[in-house]
């Protein structure tokens, strides 16, 4: 059977790595989660003084960029990639609300958007891939078979995502959380380089009332329908 490429897009906390997951599970294609590689790009710039307090040297960060190897590698025991960041696992390191609250500012930036953009096509150039982010199906694969753009409330969100927050024992308040959900939407949809827009030909999912399963059901249903197709 002929391979696709799905595209899920969407707002911050949306749930799309979780369904994007559990999709490439059960269709045995690659999970890539590009939040993760803007993240590790954030990371770099925090650990190496270039975002220290209310200071961003984006010009630094600029120069910085080919000394900056993301790549990620299967991990058998959980069953998909995590992310490297010259060679250092970063998976747990890139989800704080730390890098959580200047991700967007170094995802505004041209040059860092070109060179995860080109990275990201490369991995799915043999399609079976499912990749999630913010300009999957307008940008990095336009022309992708299938394309999913996620809403939920920001009160939905915030509360997911300051749940996930406090299981891993980072203390923030709630109140941050929305904050930072709420800014980061602002910022990633109204920025001039590929903002975060719902695709013509995407199928928009509002997972707001919808549980884990149910909202798998419903994107899987359409997969098969489009690879049947095939
Ligand atoms: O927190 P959440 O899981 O929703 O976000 P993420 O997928 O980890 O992405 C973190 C940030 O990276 C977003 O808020 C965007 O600023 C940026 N991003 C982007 O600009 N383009 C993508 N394709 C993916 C993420």
């Amino acid at each position: 059977m002929k391979k696709i490429t799905i595209a899920i897009d969407g707002f911050s906390s949306t749930g799309k790595s979780t369904v994007a997951k559990q999709l490439a599970k059960a269709l045995g294609y690659v999970y890539v989660d590009s939040g993760a590689m803007y993240r590790a790009v954030t990371l770099y710039a925090m650990q190496n003084g270039i975002i220290s307090n209310d200071h961003f040297d984006v010009e630094k960060l600029i120069a910085d960029l080919d000394r900056l190897k993301i790549n990620f590698k299967y991990n058998n025991a959980i069953g998909f990639a995590e992310i490297y960041l010259n060679g250092v696992n970063v998976e747990h390191d890139i989800r704080t609300l730390e890098v959580s609250q200047w991700v967007s500012q170094v995802a505004e930036i041209s040059e860092v958007r070109r060179m995860l953009v080109f990275q990201q096509q490369q991995m799915g150039k043999e399609k079976g891939v499912v990749m999630d982010g913010r300009d999957i199906g307008t940008v990095v694969f336009p022309e992708a078979e299938l394309k999913f753009f996620m809403t939920a409330s920001a009160e939905t969100r915030a509360k997911r995502r300051f749940k996930e927050l406090l299981e891993r024992n980072e203390n923030v308040s709630y109140e941050e959380v929305l904050k930072n959900v709420e800014s980061r939407d602002l910022i990633d949809s109204t920025r001039e380089d590929s903002p975060l827009k719902k695709a013509k030909d995407a199928i928009e999912i509002d997972n707001s009332s919808l549980s884990l399963e149910a909202q798998f059901e419903k994107l899987y249903a359409f997969a098969r329908e489009v690879i049947e197709k095939k």
